[in-house]
Order: structure tokens, then C-alpha cells, then sequence
């Protein structure tokens, strides 16, 4: 598979995500195979938030195929401020062959795209988390032999993670139920764009504020209820998400197997730490499969 970038999840046709879903597994299950197939590039990779995941399964996947991972922090100011987005990408373009970049803004991965000429990966901004929702999706498909048919419902702040999820559903055609509190709910206009492919694959997409109208699903699956890059405190929304806690009762009531969540966790908030450290999370083997995930998004980037 060519893949000119790797922006946002519904840049890419069914096919195009089951072949990644197959080559991820392929790659985890015999990484031998791969091991130089990016022998003699450099991907550098640009972090204006935090990041443990993202960070270190790029860094160790990228030496696992045979390439070399460069760090760029903020110790050099801040993406855009010291110089323009669009002179960053074509100074990067010149050394790396590809750019791996966390922002605040979608709009800064777009122009890292537009200017630059070598492939870009989004590695979480504020509209997407693509690269996690595909390392779900190879999580779903090992815990379920035929991913049309698993049913898979989030819960909490319709936020990136919770758009790639969606869209990725609507995609390949898993029914997807979104549960998120009155106010906190996704933008129109993505959620009518992952209306239309749903309708296009023939799966169920429902987005609900009722917590207690949620029915039967395979797998439930919650993130923060504050992203980084948004200053609201905690407490000022606590009595508003409590109801939306996924925890043991919730997993009993809609017969869910397995819990998910991107992580950071914050425990006792949209997880209870006995459901997150329970047999039923798969939170780990999502943490593990991002490499995977990742590692084939580059292979079909940048194998020669
Ligand atoms: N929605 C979270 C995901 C963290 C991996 C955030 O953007 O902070």
C-alpha cells in the first residue's frame, strides 16, 4: 500500500484501514521480516504536548525497522512562533523522510503537509488521535474474529480520540454508539461526516446524551474528560461526567467483554481503577498494538 500521509483517519478507504489492521498484526507477529525496511531514514518527530506512549512507541518502533527516530521538543520554541510553520517543514524536508507531529492544532499538521515534502503522521492533535484509534482497531479485531460485527460504544468527552474512533467505525463498519453529556458532544460537521460513511458501510452510528438508554455492546471504551491543551478544572465538570463513569455496573448492564481507554487513565474519574486493572481492560495491549499500528502506517509510508 502507498500512503502518501497518515492525517486523519477517514483519508482512508476501508481497504486501505483493514490492509493496515493486517499488516500491523503481521509486523507483531513476525517483526524479523521488517527489521530494515527502514534502514537509512530519519523520521523526526515533533511533540508540542507531552506524551509517554506516543513518544517512546514511535521512537522504539522506528529502530525496530531499522530507522533512526529524532526527538524535537519545544526547547527550540514553539512550533510557529520562532519560525513559521510552513519554513519548519521545509527545513525538516531537507534531513528527514518523514515528520511524526503532536499539536495543539490540526491546522499546524496540515501545513506541516502542505509545505513540506516528505510524509507526515499525526501523532494527536486537537480534531484526531489516528494513530491510537488504529491500534484499537487491531485490539478489536484480536479479541473479536469479525470486526463487522462488534459493537462498540464510548463514553464521556466527545474529544480526538473519540472523532478517530467514530470515524474509523463509520469506515469499516462497526456500529458505534457515542455517549457524552449534554454540551459535550461532537462538532456537527464531523459527526454528519461520520454519519455519511456509516451509511455508506451500513453500520449503526447514535449519539446520545442518556447514559441509561445504552444497550448491548462488545466493548466499551472511555478517555479523559479534560484534554491536554484544555484549562478547564476538573471539578467545575465532575458532577456533570459522573454519571458517565465506566466502571463494573456499567460493563454488566451492556454485556461489554473488554474495556478500553487510550490512557492517561484518570482513575476514579471516567475509569474506576478496579475496572481499569480488571482482566477486562485491554488498555495495555492497546498501548502495545500503537506500536504496531504505527510501525505499519511507516512501512506503507516509506518501504521502498
Ligand atoms: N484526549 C486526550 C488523549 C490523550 C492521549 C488528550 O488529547 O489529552
Amino acid at each position: 500500500m502507498n500512503l502518501e500521509h497518515f492525517l486523519a483517519d477517514d483519508q482512508l478507504n476501508k481497504k486501505q484501514i483493514l490492509d493496515l489492521i493486517t499488516l500491523a498484526r503481521d509486523i507483531k507477529q513476525q517483526p524479523e521480516k521488517y527489521n530494515q525496511v527502514l534502514a537509512g531514514k530519519s523520521v523526526a518527530m515533533i511533540f508540542e504536548k507531552p506524551s509517554l506512549r506516543t513518544h517512546v512507541s514511535f521512537d522504539i518502533g522506528i529502530k525496530k525497522l531499522g530507522g533512526h527516530a529524532l526527538y524535537l521538543g519545544q526547547q527550540n520554541g514553539k512550533l510557529g512562533e520562532r519560525e513559521r510553520v510552513s519554513d519548519y517543514a521545509k527545513n525538516l524536508s531537507c534531513y528527514a523522510d518523514a515528520i511524526v507531529a503532536r499539536v495543539f492544532n490540526n491546522s499546524s499538521i496540515e501545513q506541516l503537509a502542505q509545505h513540506g515534502s516528505i510524509p507526515v503522521i499525526n501523532a494527536l492533535c486537537d480534531k484526531y488521535h489516528p494513530c491510537q484509534a488504529l491500534a484499537d482497531f487491531v485490539t478489536l479485531a484480536e479479541n473479536f474474529s469479525d470486526l463487522s460485527t462488534v459493537k462498540l460504544a464510548y463514553i464521556g468527552d466527545a474529544n480526538n480520540v473519540s472523532n478517530s474512533l467514530m470515524l474509523m467505525a463509520a469506515i469499516v463498519g462497526v456500529d458505534f454508539t457515542l455517549v457524552c453529556p449534554e454540551g459535550y458532544g461532537p462538532e456537527d460537521k464531523m459527526f454528519n461526516k461520520a454519519l455519511k460513511y456509516s451509511q455508506d458501510s451500513g453500520s449503526k452510528l447514535l449519539l446520545t446524551t442518556d447514559i441509561t438508554a445504552l444497550g448491548p455492546q462488545d466493548a466499551l471504551y472511555t478517555d479523559t474528560w479534560i484534554s491536554m491543551g484544555d484549562n478547564t478544572n476538573v471539578t467545575d465538570v465532575l458532577t456533570t461526567f459522573k454519571p458517565y463513569q465506566v466502571n463494573h455496573k456499567l460493563m454488566a448492564k451492556t454485556g461489554a467483554s473488554i474495556v478500553m481507554h487510550c490512557q492517561p487513565a484518570h482513575l476514579e474519574e471516567e475509569i474506576t481503577t478496579e475496572l481499569f486493572d480488571s482482566e477486562m481492560s485491554v488498555a495495555f495491549q492497546s498501548a502495545e498494538n500503537r506500536m504496531w499500528a504505527q510501525n505499519a502506517v511507516l512501512v506503507s509510508i516509506l518501504a521502498d
